[in-house]
């Protein structure tokens, strides 16, 4: 029986305490894991004088997971550098503030082949390899310069932007070059899929064969939008169950009568918070008689505060939220509130389910599984409002929300006061539909149905849970 080797830039390994990463990536395949006995391949978080030659081992609830380390400057060039600076900010259509240098680049390239290297001596020839995410787009091309013939997957759980935008990032062709060595890449959505194929075909020539199959002669490559999805029936039971816990019965007893809003997003200027921030404001301004009757809580924990964007988004952010707490709140009323923190599944879900409307609104997004996770967390009998940009991947789905803009602020107020009045046969006719889509398209699904078109049907070590395809 073949067995799953997933390749990622950080690997959850099961944390006692419950406080897992924030991040999407993290969360979707530590339950894609559930399901599956293999190998969870990737960088440890650690930096050491020395790069690791091979991985430390840890063996966890029948997965075993490979942790590299990376030195200061590997973390400096391949993770800050080209990956966060300057293929980020491309991939979320943001030019202006990708930041390209020969040395980070090769950086990129010198950890994906110290990776590549590793997992050549480990991987068997019957394992299915699942790689994932831009940080090891030429892991596969490492790999066969290694002789490697297995089946090799690519998951991208960022935006695929159009071929005009891409091809503005030095190094990009050899990225395309390189992506063409994996069988089947998948994307967020078919948007993002009809993207890269228009890229391969008119950077290579490529033909374009069946819906998604893109032929450059030597070799076929499968690409296909498989929209990543969430653990509903955990999310439900966690919601349902969170009541009891100290925060979210604390945030219940200071809300009292008002109404909650909630953002919950990684400090990353593709999550939009400055400008959902003053779309609020807009809001407030234009409905005087909500000042004191709603809250908003905004939970964004820091990301990647090396890289220097990132720290300008948050002096942004903070004196966007200064202004308006300033000149809005009163004595008693606090309009926004914001926390770094880091909060378990169990808060999340019962601040989700507090909230009437969550507020989702991301400039650009692969996907967005907070807006999964805020429709799994109500009550089926007074469900909440999602608010939902137009250029989240979830956008495709969740059809009935309330899809907006995030670039006109005026918009999205307006979204705010609906949701905030829309009758409640109208909010569970909505919330209804919304989570018969989560439902089709869980987690479970999205890992079955990418290691199926993957395998080609043969069939891989199962653990406790058998999944459907
Ligand atoms: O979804 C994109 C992504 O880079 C994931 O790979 C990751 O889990 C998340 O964002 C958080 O980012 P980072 O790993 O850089 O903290």
């Amino acid at each position: 029986m073949s067995r799953l080797v997933v390749v990622s830039n950080r690997v959850a390994v099961p944390d006692p305490t419950g406080k897992g990463s924030a991040g999407g990536l993290a969360v979707a395949l530590r339950e894609a894991f559930q399901a599956y006995q293999g190998i969870w391949f990737g960088w440890s978080g650690k930096v050491a004088a020395h790069p690791s030659s091979q991985p430390k081992l840890v063996d966890k609830e029948r997965v075993q997971y490979a942790l590299m380390d990376l030195t200061s400057l590997d973390r400096q060039e391949y993770y800050n550098g080209f990956a966060n600076r300057a293929l980020w900010p491309i991939m979320h259509y943001r030019i202006g503030l990708s930041e390209f240098s020969r040395a980070d680049y090769a950086g990129y390239l010198r950890v994906n082949r110290t990776f590549a290297t590793a997992l050549a001596q480990m991987v068997r020839p019957d394992d299915l390899v699942w790689v994932h995410d831009y940080h090891l787009i030429p892991l596969a091309a490492e790999m066969r310069a290694l002789g490697l013939t297995n089946r090799i997957g690519y998951f991208h759980h960022i935006p695929w932007p159009a071929p005009e935008v891409l091809g503005t990032l030095p190094g990009s062709r050899e990225l395309l070059r390189a992506i063409t060595d994996y069988d089947l890449v998948g994307m967020q959505t078919d948007r993002d899929a009809d993207n890269l194929r228009r890229a391969l075909m008119q950077e290579f020539g490529a033909a374009q064969r069946k819906a998604d199959i893109v032929d450059l002669g030597e070799r076929q490559t499968r690409v296909k939008g498989y929209p990543i999805g969430i653990d509903v029936r955990g999310f439900e039971q966690a919601a349902q169950r969170s009541g009891n816990h100290r925060i979210v019965r604390q945030t219940a007893a200071g809300l009292g009568s008002r109404q909650l809003i909630i953002g919950v997003d990684r400090l990353d200027y593709s999550k939009g918070i400055p400008e959902r921030m003053e779309a609020f404001e807009r809001f407030l301004i234009g409905n005087p008689d909500q000042r004191g009757r709603v809250t908003y809580l905004q939970i964004t924990p820091t990301s990647r505060s090396e890289v220097p964007e990132y720290a300008t988004l948050s002096r942004v952010v903070n004196e966007t939220l200064g202004r308006i707490n300033g000149s809005l709140g009163e004595p008693g009323w606090v309009p926004i509130h914001y926390v770094n923190s880091t909060y378990p599944r169990s808060v999340l879900a019962g601040l989700h389910r507090l909230a009437k409307v969550g507020l989702v609104t991301p400039m650009r997004d692969g996907m967005n599984l907070v807006a999964k996770e805020y429709v799994a967390a109500q009550n089926p009998e007074d469900p909440g409002v999602l608010v939902l940009s137009k250029f989240a991947g979830a956008a495709q789905q969740l059809t009935d929300a309330l899809i907006v803009n995030p670039n006109d602020k005026f918009e999205v107020a307006e979204a705010i006061r609906d949701a905030l009045y829309m009758d409640r046969t109208e909010r569970i006719t909505r919330w209804e539909r919304m989570m018969n889509a989560i439902r089709e398209t869980d987690v479970s699904w999205w890992a079955a149905t990418f290691l199926r078109d993957l395998s080609g049907n043969k069939s891989l070590g199962r653990t406790r849970t058998q999944v459907r395809a």
